[in-house]
């Protein structure tokens, strides 16, 4: 088929110059640019890249104004709750979601891959008690490209999948270790009998020797009903397709650096407020409103251009429209109201945000929708993980979103180095 073209016309000499125009399978079209520098001596402007296409990807695909999310083609609504998260690794990792057999197999890979070598310990435990959840990750899995130098170089299928494998399975272990390092209790190893969300659970919430808590009715067991949720949410944030964080991923994968530091890399531009940090912060929010009376005042604040005061969980760059996965958490709280006892009074709270930001014209007329940081945290909440660990269970999700699209970035025959120009306008 005849390649469409777009003429850019200098209007001061009158010089036009073609360029093709690349067809996306869903999405918009992307004008291919990459001569436009050496063709007019001119720089294109786009800073925070509002209009700018970086590469190619299979992997994620999103409609901001439908509120749609794709994982390989699948919308995220046929996946999450109904497809382990696992499963959707294996999915991310390989355009197809697994056969059982394959989905027992890497099941019990993942499992054997949990534990990390003790150095990493001795790593952890060097932090003040008061360090932040994330910057024990983002140092952990820095220091992991050392323990696994030979990722360094990867060639074959088999290298790929031993490289992704094991961040995918070292990540909660690390994530649980920095926690229970905060509390200044021993750290509790992997146990490869219980699945992989089970098994987070259990790392950050078994006493010492491995036992959980004994009640009257004997060894209290993790909920199946706990469980689900988190994998659902693991689910939820597992990829999304340029955000800021994979942009720095693939940023780092653009110099030839360890996939482990350009995941270190991510984890560090995730804990932004502005970005996966933004979790964390809406329960800050809703704890600092503190009663349904006071939302109006804070609305109005985060409607008055003069206060940098702004309603964390709301707005997203690419959702013009509910952010799907705002949706499903939207209705995953609903069922979890009396099965996990969620905090009703920040519930209300948010709840009384919602309903007046929906329909404000300040909000609506910046299409600014509650998106996924919204809703995560009160479930995270009732789920008894502290707000610290709120963005590490981000990072959990979204490892497996980052190295896949490390792969995809090391595959594309058209990856170059990421080195952009700009406007100078010094001395
Ligand atoms: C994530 O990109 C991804 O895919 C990210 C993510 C993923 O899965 O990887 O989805 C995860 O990061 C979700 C977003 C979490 N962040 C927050 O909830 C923080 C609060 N939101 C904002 O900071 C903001 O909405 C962003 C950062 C999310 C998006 O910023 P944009 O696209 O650069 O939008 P903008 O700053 O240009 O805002 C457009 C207008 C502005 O007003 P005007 O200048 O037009 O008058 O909307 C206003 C903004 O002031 N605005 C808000 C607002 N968000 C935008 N006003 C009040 N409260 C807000 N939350």
């Amino acid at each position: 088929m005849a390649r469409e073209t777009m003429t850019c016309t200098d209007n001061r000499t009158g010089k036009s110059v073609e360029y093709p125009i690349l067809e996306a399978t869903r999405g918009p079209d992307a004008v291919d640019i990459r001569t436009f520098y050496k063709d007019t001596g001119l720089f294109t402007y786009d800073p925070g890249f509002t209009s700018t296409a970086s590469c190619k990807s299979k992997i994620t695909f999103i409609d901001g104004g439908k509120g749609e999310l794709r994982y390989r083609g699948i919308p995220i609504e046929e996946l999450a709750g109904k497809q382990s998260y696992l499963e959707v690794c294996f999915l991310l990792l390989y355009s197809r979601l697994p056969t059982e057999e394959e989905a027992r197999d890497f099941d019990l890979e993942i499992r054997h891959r949990s534990f990390v070598h003790e150095g990493l310990r001795n790593l952890i435990e060097s932090f003040p008690s008061d360090a932040h959840p994330m910057a024990i990750l983002s140092s952990g899995v820095s220091a992991l490209s050392s323990f696994y130098y030979e990722h360094l170089q990867v060639e074959s299928d088999a290298e790929y999948h031993e490289m992704a494998s094991r961040i995918i399975a070292k990540i909660p272990t690390l994530a649980a270790f920095a926690y229970r390092h905060a509390l200044g209790i021993p750290l509790i190893y992997p146990d490869i009998e219980r699945s992989f969300t089970e098994n987070f659970l259990y790392m950050m919430r078994a006493y010492p020797g491995g036992k959980m808590k004994i009640t009257p009715e004997g060894e209290q067991k993790i909920r199946q009903v706990e469980i689900d949720a988190l994998d659902t949410i693991f689910t939820l944030h597992a990829d999304h397709e340029q955000n800021a964080s994979t942009t720095i991923v693939r940023g780092v994968a653009s110099t030839g650096a360890h996939p482990y530091v350009a995941i270190s890399a991510g984890i560090s531009a995730l804990w932004g407020r502005a970005h996966g940090g933004a979790n964390e912060s809406v329960i800050a929010q809703l704890e600092m409103i503190g009663d349904v009376k006071n939302v109006p005042e804070y609305i109005a604040r985060a409607k008055d251009k003069n206060d940098p005061f702004r309603l964390m969980g709301f707005g997203h760059r690419v959702y013009k429209n509910f952010d799907p996965r705002a949706r499903i958490l939207k209705k995953l709280q609903d069922q979890l109201k009396e099965e996990l006892g969620l905090d009703s009074k920040l519930l209300r709270i948010a709840q009384e945000i919602e309903r007046i930001a929906l329909s404000d014209d300040y909000f609506v007329s910046r299409n600014l929708y509650p998106n996924i940081d919204f809703y995560s945290g009160v479930i995270l909440y009732a789920l008894k993980i502290p707000r610290s660990m709120f963005t590490p269970i981000f990072v959990i999700g979204r490892t497996v979103g980052w190295i896949t699209q490390w792969i995809e970035f090391k595959e594309d025959p058209a990856s170059k180095i990421a080195r952009p120009r700009q406007l100078y306008t010094g001395a």
